[in-house]
């Protein structure tokens, strides 16, 4: 068995509450390691803490990403807690999908709204760089080096119909990640994306059938991804066994790019 290097690390994962930010967080638990969970929905976050203390050590604090405040008070409250943060995983999104300009009988029916830009690039774009900020300097202060992760998007690399906000937001994640890589690499810090596909999780369910059903025939490997297909890729980019991997952007899509 590989040795990870995760047992006694402090993990930070933010969307902790469902999908691919619980999965990432009980994978981590299983390695030994204290997981601090951010999210806003607060019950569901109190379901994280719970199952997880069952097995293992586990808080919840109830932030919104998108606003540096609370994310920079939340950040000095896991430290004083856990005493620091090894390893961020930036993985709090939302979808609000909506055309530029959608035409329709011959006229145009609507515009993707300012609510919906700002929302999006509000927490997926300014969400990661408020956690990505508030945790690397906690990492630098220490100077004891550190893991930064964080979610793009298959969509992020190759563009999506109807998601400007959310293209736009997984494509930033990208930009950031490799000026981060760039700055934050002489602290020892270790900084990557992660680009899945289609994973099924509650903001792939609410698509309807005949998307979902488009999705699997595009995916060479013929099915959507488990949370827990990405959880794993988290470990692994987090563990000493990739300790040279940095500034990257893996993809776990099944191909998905390659069949599209
Ligand atoms: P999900 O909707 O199942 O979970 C997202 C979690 O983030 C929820 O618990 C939600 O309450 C939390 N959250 C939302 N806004 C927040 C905020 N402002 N502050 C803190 N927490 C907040 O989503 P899923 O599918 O697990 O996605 C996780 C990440 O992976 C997202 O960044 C998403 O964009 C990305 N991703 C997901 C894909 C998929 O097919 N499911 C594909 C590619 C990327």
């Amino acid at each position: 068995m590989i040795e990870t290097g995760l047992r006694g690390k402090v993990v930070l994962v933010t969307g902790c509450a469902s999908g691919i930010g619980l999965a990432a967080a009980r994978r981590f638990s299983a390695e030994g390691a204290a997981i601090a969970g951010w999210d806003v929905n607060a019950e569901r976050g109190k379901q994280f803490e719970a199952a997880i203390s069952a097995e293992g050590q586990a808080a919840f604090w109830n932030v919104d990403v998108s606003d540096a405040g609370a994310v920079n008070a939340a950040a000095g409250e896991v430290v004083e807690r856990f005493g620091g943060i090894d390893v961020l995983i930036n993985n709090a999104g939302i979808l609000r999908d909506a055309q530029l300009v959608k035409y329709k009988d011959g006229a145009v029916a609507g515009t993707m709204e300012d609510e919906a830009w700002n929302a999006v690039i509000g927490v997926n774009l300014r969400g990661v760089f408020n956690c990505g900020r508030a945790v690397a300097k906690h990492m630098v202060e220490r100077q004891r080096g550190g893991v930064i992760l964080s979610a793009a998007s298959v969509v992020g690399l190759y563009g999506n119909f109807g998601q400007s906000n959310y293209v736009a937001a997984k494509a930033g994640v990208i930009g950031m990640t490799k000026v981060w890589a760039r700055e934050l690499g002489r602290h020892r810090i270790r900084v990557n994306a992660v680009a899945p596909g289609f994973i099924s999780t509650g903001m792939t369910e609410t698509m309807p059938e005949k998307v979902l059903a488009t999705m699997v025939q595009h995916t060479p490997i013929g099915r959507l991804g488990t949370p827990e297909d990405v959880a794993e890729a988290y470990v692994w980019l987090a563990s000493d066994a990739a300790s040279f991997i940095h500034g990257t952007v893996l993809s776990v899509d099944g191909g998905v790019v390659t069949g599209t």
